[in-house]
Order: structure tokens, then sequence, then C-alpha cells
């Protein structure tokens, strides 16, 4: 186990399976809709145009840290970035999400798609631009894992169950292979162009694999998320949404991507308390989670007592670093993040 110099970042600290002088917090979609200076720099800026712009990125990426003092920037952008600068029509409809006109379906549609090599210029200048914004604060790298980009590409659009790209899986394994590969490349690309511009740790976001079982997700997901993981070079974080029963799966990921067992933490959503997700996990894997994001509008009493529960919980795992079961509802109160951003700090040892 390397030795922790005394300065280095709780977040990189709780990556490891340590435990830091203070717990470290941050919230999934921290930078977005719940802000109102997010809403002003945003006005009249479309999603991706904001995504590829350096200076916008890196401001949107800093106002948080700004105002929340969270211990984790994570870049402004979005999970199909890459995928738009490899050269497919995708756009992110306002209130909707990311859309295809024309859906990837067939091993035509497959093999016509553009080389996964894309132009990730400007997603490398805005991830400069936000270190250099940063000082000591740590930034995560992130992108949306194969089979959550594969969702979007195969339905064309968001959907409940995904239940085309499940067809897909098992009725045409060899177009689903070729097309796994292509989005574990493009996304490959995206994570390992935000670590190479200073990014110090990612989250790979497989945010729909929650529908999948642990046995599908093992043949034929899994060695595509760890292609797209391989070999990044600093600590990550993999979550998937209504993922407790894939809770060892990612995991294996994890550490097979990075060939050691101090590879990163596994992302726990609401449902599954973090002492039962950390013996889920063998006890030897640092946890990410997991405030209910429906709690944030309840009473401060009731928050409060939640987030020390949580705390408390998370004090199983040889690592914890505290964010919500999934990402800050555009209703969010910033105030009340705040708020659980001192109280973190204050109690996260204590407790
Ligand atoms: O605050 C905001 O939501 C505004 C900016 C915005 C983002 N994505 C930021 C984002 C917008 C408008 C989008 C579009 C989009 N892309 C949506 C939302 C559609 C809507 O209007 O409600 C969705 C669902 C996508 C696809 C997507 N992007 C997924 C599935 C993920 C993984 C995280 C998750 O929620 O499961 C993303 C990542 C994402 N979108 C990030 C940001 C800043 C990065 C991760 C993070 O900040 O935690």
């Amino acid at each position: 186990m390397p030795s922790t110099p005394a300065d280095e970042p709780a977040l990189l600290t709780a990556l490891r399976g340590e435990r830091p002088a203070r717990t470290p917090v941050w919230f999934m979609r921290q930078a977005g809709r719940s802000l109102p200076e997010y809403r002003e720099a945003r006005a009249g800026i479309a999603m991706l145009d904001a995504c590829l712009d350096p200076a916008l990125a890196a401001e949107l990426t800093l106002q948080p840290v700004r105002r929340h003092g969270v211990d984790a920037a994570v870049f402004f952008s979005d999970i199909v970035v890459p995928v738009r600068q490899a050269g497919v029509p995708i756009d992110i409809r306002p209130g909707v999400g990311p859309v295809l006109d024309t859906p990837v379906r067939t091993v035509d549609d497959v093999a016509a798609l553009p080389a996964p090599d894309p132009d990730l210029a400007a997603v490398a200048e805005g991830v400069r631009t936000a270190v250099a914004g940063l000082g000591g604060t740590p930034l995560l790298g992130f992108a949306g894992a194969p089979f959550t980009l594969a969702c979007y590409l195969v339905e064309g659009g968001p959907s409940k169950d995904h239940l085309r790209t499940r067809t897909l899986m098992h009725a045409d394994p060899s177009t689903w292979q070729a097309l796994m590969a292509w989005a574990a490349d493009v996304t490959g690309a995206f994570l390992r162009a935000q670590v190479a511009a200073g990014a110090a740790a990612v989250q790979l976001f497989d945010s729909w694999a929650g529908v999948l079982s642990a046995a599908d997700y093992r043949a034929h997901v899994a060695p595509w998320s760890r292609r797209a993981l391989a070999g990044v070079g600093v600590p990550a974080v993999h979550f998937a949404a209504q993922g407790g029963e894939l809770l060892t799966e990612l995991r294996d990921v994890l550490i097979d991507a990075a060939g050691d067992a101090a590879a990163g933490a596994v992302g726990i959503d609401h449902r599954v308390p973090l002492d039962e997700a950390s013996r889920r996990l063998g006890g030897r894997t640092p946890v990410q989670g997991n405030i209910d994001p429906a709690m944030l509008a309840a009473p401060w009493p009731v928050l409060a007592e939640h987030v020390r529960d949580v705390l408390r919980r998370g004090r199983a795992a040889p690592g914890h670093v505290v964010n919500l079961g999934h990402g800050v509802p555009p209703t969010a109160d910033p105030d009340v993040l705040s708020a659980i951003v001192r109280l973190v700090h204050q109690e996260g040892e204590q407790v």
C-alpha cells in the first residue's frame, strides 16, 4: 500500500480504501440545473455546444466547488459527447435527453458507424482549464459505460426497459459485440482524454445496467466495460443506478481493469444500505453513496439524521466517498447541498 502524502486529497485516500481525516463528499450532477448561476451561464446555449466550449465547461465545473465546498469537481460534459465527436449525429433535446434520428439496430447499422476515434480536443482543453482553476481540489472525469451508451444508440432515445437493446444482446450476439466494442473504444477514448488532461480519478456511469440480471451483465456487458476502463491509470468509481444485484460484478470490472485490488470504489444507489453493500462486496472495496435524493426536500432534521445514518453505515467499508444515490434533482435547493457538505465535514469521522 503506498504511503499517504499529508496533502493527498481526501477523495483519493478514500478511493484507495483508507480513511482520510475528513470524509470526502461530492454530488453526481452537482454542476447543472439546480444552480441559478448555471442557468444564467447556460441561457440560450445548447447543451452540446456548452460541453464543447472549453471555457464554459470549465466554469460550469467550478461553480459547485465554489458554492458548496465539495471535495471533488466532476467535469461538466455528457456521456454522449464522445459519440457525437466520433461523428454520430446525436442531439440532446431539452427535457428529453440524448436522441438519434437513425438508431443503430442491425449488423449494417453497426458496420456503418464511423471509426471509434472521437475528436476530443475541446474536452481536453476544458479539463485543463478546469484543473488549473481548481487549486488542490481533484477533478473527476467520467464516461458512460458501453451498455448505457448502447441503450441510447439502439433505442434512439431514452427508454424505460431498454427492451430492444436487451433483445439485440441475445438475438444477434456478433452485432452486439461489434456495437459494444465500438462503444467501449469511444467511451474509453473520452476517459483517457480527461485523464491525460489532468483528471485525478474517473467515474464510469452504467446508469441503465440495473435492468440486467447478473448473469447477462457478466456475459454481455462486463468485458466491454473492462475494455473501456483498461489502463486508464487513475482510480475509478463504477456506478449503476438500481445496481444492487450487480455490486460484485461492478467491483470485478474495476479490479480486472486496473489489475489490482485498490482500483477504486463501487457507487451505491439509495436502495442498498452501505453496510449491506459492503457485506455484499466482501468488506474490501471502498463505496460511494448513498443519500436518497428524495430526502433533499425533507425537513432538515430528517435529512440530517439520514446523512448521519449514511456516514455510520459507510464505516463498514474500507473507504467511503459520500454522494447521493443518483444525480442531484433539478428541483434541489442548493443551500441544502451546502448544508450536507458542512455536516459531512463536521461529523464525517466522528459518528
Ligand atoms: O443539470 C442538468 O441536467 C443540465 C445539463 C445536462 C446534462 N445532461 C448534464 C450531465 C443535460 C440537459 C443533459 C442531457 C441528458 N443526457 C440527460 C437529461 C435529460 C433531461 O433533460 O432530463 C440524460 C439522462 C443524459 C444522458 C446521461 N448523461 C446519463 C445517463 C448520464 C450519467 C449520469 C446519470 O444521471 O445517470 C449523463 C452524465 C451527465 N449529464 C453529466 C452531466 C454534467 C456528468 C456526470 C455528473 O455530473 O455527475
